[in-house]
């Protein structure tokens, strides 16, 4: 800040100085003098009246002798003589009564009588004895004179002496004060204007010194205060760069985070809208940041009430595993609403996470648990049933062997029996024994192939590992399904559209290529079976698509076999891994193709196997296997 200069105003020092120093003396010189003039006035003017009545009483005595005698030459040489005197204007004499002779000055008719004149009358005696009057008028216009000579000289003494005076007061004014207070303020002007090391001369004793003193001591003050008040600011600076540090680092923590967060004040405003919360709803953080919620994000408005109730009661209010449909796609979400309570703000903050994969991965835990146990199960069933079953089934073999092949021991035992062996032959063909034993042979093969089926649940390392690549398992299987008798019966692959998208360069896959096989011909029979189905129930359905896909992600290789088939619904999809589960008809479906594919994948490979699909929209089977 600049100090205010002072100029030269009336109010300036120098100013108020000079009128005094020269203004006093004058008023008191004046005084002196106006004095000075009126007392010697009265001093003339007293010296005139006596010179007069001293002339008039010189002038009496010497007229009294000529006027007893009536002597008129003398008379007239005496007055005439008498005005010759320089104020004597008039002289008059009267014997008693009349006028005996009258005298004046030539010039007499020029002065004015009331003015500038005197009056003196005496009486003229003779011998004690007052014989007549004597009259003199004088002027007083030598008076004057004199008196204005005398102002003048006064006048010219006063100015002199004034001026000496003004001078020598100014001098001892402006060295001994207004020097050392022009010293002072300049002193104080460039400690105002930050110059805290001028140097202040406190060397006086007097008032000045003191308030030198004062300056200096307050320069002194204004430096600590400079200095603390500099320390404060960098403590500020500092702070304020800590604060901004601390801000963008904490922006970086909750950009990074990987939950959706938004913070709302009071008015259900937005205050915070980060980074993941931009990807999930892509709206940008510029955009959302001081609208309503509800606005920016419609879909919450049902949570209006929970985040009212949030703030109100100072509760976490939590809502987990909220289905959401985003793109078409259902999506699982974790929904937190933590009030804000403090100094500065009042308000909430809402975190949403995306769970969709954990509760995928839940399902899947909880599928692979059960199927581990029903697996378990199955596979000891199998065990216990494969052997009476191997038993049966070679007891029916025997039987049949023995009817129909003319062994010699049989031939000797029909003829110890009185008997044929084509007897026994025609009796069997006629009570169809035969065939009723066929058909036991045929069951217990159908049913050796469900344990067969059931036995792959039983954990067994594979030894019998290769190195594969994947893509060609899966178009020599497609080859095979393709030829295959029973499916051909069925439905003719050759009507079915088959894309392919193989990606170049694939890893292999350690793994037992039969079994593989097993999976990848249980899915596209089932698609197949699917497509065919949906070909029966709709006509205007587009032609059955297949479309297999092998490609490399991370470290796995993913195999996609998907259908345009009819699709499932959840529940249906939700179950299609497990032993047992169909929606074929008896005879037609066991139910267990999937679930040994999943067993061969899950189990036995190290991969993972999920499908997607919902009703109408196909189905899609991922296999994960992982890369050599
Ligand atoms: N591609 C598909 N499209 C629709 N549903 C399917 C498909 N694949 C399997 N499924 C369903 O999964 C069930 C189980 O299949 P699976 O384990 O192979 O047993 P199965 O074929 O003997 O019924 C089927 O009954 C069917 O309902
Ligand atoms: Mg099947």
């Amino acid at each position: 800040m600049q100090p205010k200069k002072t100029g030269l105003s009336l109010k300036s020092l120098s100013v108020q100085f000079s009128i005094i120093v020269i203004g006093i003396p004058t008023l008191v010189l004046m005084g002196f003098g106006l004095y000075q003039i009126n007392s010697q006035t009265i001093a003339l003017q007293a010296n005139l009246d006596k010179k007069l009545n001293n002339e008039a009483a010189q002038l009496s005595a010497s007229l009294s002798t000529a006027l007893f005698n009536f002597d008129d030459e003398t008379c007239q040489v005496i007055c005439k003589a008498a005005l010759n005197k320089p104020e004597i204007i008039k002289i008059t004499i009267r014997d008693l009564n009349e006028i005996y002779q009258s005298y004046a000055v030539d010039d007499f008719s020029a002065y004015d009588p009331n003015r500038e004149s005197k009056f003196v009358q005496i009486p003229i005696r003779f011998k004690n004895e007052q014989i007549g009057k004597l009259e003199m008028i004088a002027t007083t216009r030598l008076l004057e004179k004199q008196l204005g000579a005398l102002k003048k000289s006064i006048l010219w003494q006063i100015i002199i002496l004034d001026l000496i005076l003004a001078f020598v007061m100014s001098l001892v004014l402006l060295l001994r004060f207004v020097r050392p207070l022009k010293e002072l303020e300049r002193g104080s002007e460039r400690i105002a204007a930050g110059d805290l090391d001028y140097p202040i001369d406190v060397s006086r004793k007097d008032e000045l010194g003191a308030l030198a003193v004062n300056l200096l001591t307050m320069r002194d003050a204004v430096r600590e205060k400079v200095t603390s008040l500099e320390s404060e600011v960098a403590r500020h600076e500092k702070t304020s760069v800590t604060l901004k540090t601390t801000k963008e680092y904490l922006d970086n923590i909750l950009n990074s985070m990987p939950s959706m967060l938004i913070s709302l004040d009071s008015d259900f405003r937005i205050t915070l809208w980060n980074n993941r919360a931009e990807e999930l709803t892509g709206i940008p953080a510029q955009d959302a940041k001081g609208k309503p919620l509800f606005e920016v994000m419609g879909e919450l408005a049902p949570l209006k009430e929970n985040i009212e109730a949030t703030i109100a009661r100072n509760e976490v209010y939590f809502q987990p595993r909220q289905p959401r449909s985003r793109d078409d796609v259902v999506v699982y979400e974790d929904i937190a609403v933590y009030p804000l309570f403090s100094e500065y703000v009042e308000g909430a903050v809402i975190r949403v996470d995306d769970v969709t994969e954990h509760v995928k991965m839940e399902q899947m835990v909880v599928q692979s648990e059960k199927m581990m146990s029903v697996g378990g199960l199955a596979a000891g069933m199998a065990h216990e049933i494969n052997n009476p079953l191997a038993g049966m089934m070679q007891n029916a073999q025997v039987v049949l062997r023995r009817i129909n092949e003319d062994m010699p021991a049989s031939v000797a035992k029909a003829k110890e029996a009185g008997t044929t062996m084509a007897a026994i032959r025609t009796f069997m063909e006629k009570r169809g024994i035969t065939r009723q034993l066929e058909s036991i042979h045929h069951a217990g093969v159908r049913a050796s192939q469900i344990v067969q089926n059931m036995l792959s649940f039983s954990r067994k390392d594979y030894t019998g590992k290769t190195l594969h690549n994947i893509a060609e398992i899966l178009d020599l299987t497609l080859e095979l399904a393709k030829s295959d008798y029973d499916l051909k019966k069925q439905y003719d692959f050759k009507t079915i559209e088959i894309d392919k998208a193989y990606e170049v360069d694939l890893p292999q896959v350690s793994c037992e290529a039969s079994k593989i096989q097993q999976v990848f011909f249980n899915i596209l029979k089932n698609c197949a079976e699917a497509m065919q189905d949906s070909d029966d129930a709709r006509e205007d359905k587009g032609t059955p698509r297949l479309t297999l896909r092998v490609f490399r992600k991370g470290p796995d290789v993913i195999v996609e076999i998907e259908d345009n088939g009819p699709g499932m619904d959840e529940s249906v999809r939700k179950r299609v891994f497990e032993p047992f589960f169909t929606t074929k008809p008896v005879g037609k479906g066991t139910g267990l193709g999937l679930s040994v594919s999943y067993f061969i994948i899950t189990d036995n490979h190290r991969g993972k196997m999920n499908v997607i699909s919902a009703p109408g929209k196909g189905a899609k089977f991922v296999i994960h296997l992982p890369a050599a």
